[in-house]
Formats: C-alpha cells, structure tokens, sequence
C-alpha cells in the first residue's frame, strides 16, 4: 500500500471523502489529463458497420497482419467460413472449401453446423481459416469439430474477438468475447495447442467500438501493442 494511501487510512471517514473527491478534482484537471471529448461526444458510432464504409475495420487490420504472418500454412485444402476472404488473398490454398451454417449464404459449397462433431468431415483440410465465427457457435464443440477436421500436421488459424459491438444482424447468435488467456484456456479444453496473441491498444480499441476505420488512427498509434488492450487474440492452433 503506498504511503499516501496509508495516510488517507488514518483520517475521519468525512475527511477522507472529501480528499479523495478532491484528488479527482485535480486529476481531472491537470495538464495531459483534462479530457477534451471533441468530435466523439456522440450518441452513435460513427459506423454502423464496424467501419466497412469508412475503410478497414480496425480488428481486420490486425487479422490482416495474422494472415500475412502465417500465410505459408494456407495451403493445401483449405476450410474458410463465409467466404473465401484471406485464403484468397493469402498463401497457395489447392482447393478452398467454404462453409457456413446460414443456408443462406449460396456462396458455400457446404452448409454445416461447426457446434456438430465431424460436420465438415475428418482428416480433410489442411488448414483451417477460422476468423471471427466463435464467438456465435459453442466454442469449445465447435474447436473440437475443427480440431477433427484437420489433418496430421494441418493448422488452424484462429482469430476472436476481445472487444467489439454485438452482431446487429445476429444478436441472438453473438454471445463470447474473450481476454487471450480466456481463450488459451478455451482452446486447450478443445484439446488445441498454440500460442494466443492479443493485439491491439487502447486507442484502437476506442476507435473499434467507434466505428472508425483503420486508415483514421494515427501511426504508429495503430502498431502500438499494449497487452492490457487487445482487439483481437490470434493463434496458430495444431
Ligand atoms: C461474422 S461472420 C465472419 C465470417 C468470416 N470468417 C469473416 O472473417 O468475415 C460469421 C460467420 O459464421 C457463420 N456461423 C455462425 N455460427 C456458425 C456455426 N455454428 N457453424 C458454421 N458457421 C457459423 C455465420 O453464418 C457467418 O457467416
């Protein structure tokens, strides 16, 4: 306990309230601390789709720094959810297989539930490309099905949200967000292995929940990782 709070210990309770009410006062106010809300006293986000119209959603800057990353293991048959959005764009897949649970989604070449064990198969990819889905499946059934799915020696890339609005097309579905350790722990439970990344800051954060894009955040504001602040955690999962 520092010395200062011992000291505030020993006062009456009506004095130590009104020190205390009093070191907020001069907090607030002090040069470098005075806050100055400007542009972003607003009811709404400056985006209702996480930044899309404005340019690169800030997690998708760093899921797009993960991808470049590891973009040596999105080869050989490759499983994306949704979309073919970086096993295209990344790495050498031979084939790309795209799955999703919405039967709506006419792009997918397989409609299928990950919460169910061997729904996309076992042993058939290589690598699996699994962003931003977790958080609307049972998590850990929807690992272990990946987890089956994937060869000997396959991969999967993982990335979850840490912060981040709920789904507005999807609330009923958007139910997890997770700390990196939350999610070593999920993953290890999955019988996955691999190391979990958090990345992101404050900054970035703010401007995520903001709807601001990428391009808007000052550098090296954007590279600045701060542990105490991811966005997104990543992992090359085996
Ligand atoms: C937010 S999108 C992310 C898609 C894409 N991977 C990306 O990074 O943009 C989530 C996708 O996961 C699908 N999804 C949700 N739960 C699922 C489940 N249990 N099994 C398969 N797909 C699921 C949704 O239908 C949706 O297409």
């Amino acid at each position: 306990m520092s010395a200062v709070r011992r000291l505030a210990r020993l006062l009456p309770e009506p004095v130590r309230k009104l020190a205390v009410l009093n070191v907020g006062r001069v907090n607030r106010n002090l040069p470098g601390l005075r806050v100055d809300w400007g542009d972003i006293a607003r009811r709404a986000p400056f985006s209702q789709v996480y930044g899309w119209d404005r340019g690169l959603p800030v997690d998708r800057h760093y899921i797009e720094q993960f991808m470049k990353a590891n973009e040596r293991l999105i080869a050989g048959d490759v499983l994306e959810v949704r979309s073919a959005l970086y096993s295209q764009k990344y790495g050498s897949a031979a084939t790309r297989t795209i799955v999703d649970v919405d039967e709506g989604n006419k792009a997918a070449d397989l409609h299928a539930d990950l919460n169910v064990a061997g729904s996309i198969g076992e042993n058939r990819f290589d690598c699996v490309v699994l962003t931003q889905v977790l958080q609307y499946t049972d998590p850990q059934a929807a690992l272990r099905t990946v987890k089956l799915a994937l060869r000997p020696g396959g991969t999967a890339l993982i990335t979850v949200p840490c912060v981040g609005r709920t789904d507005p097309e999807a609330p009923d579905m958007d139910q997890w967000r997770w700390t990196p350790r939350g999610f070593a722990v999920t993953l290890e439970r999955a019988g996955l292995t691999g190391e979990v990344q958090g990345f992101g800051n404050s900054l970035a954060a703010a401007a995520l929940l903001l709807g601001l894009a990428a391009e808007e955040v000052p550098e090296p504001r954007l590279t600045e990782q701060d542990v105490s602040f991811p966005v997104v955690a990543c992992v090359v999962a085996r």
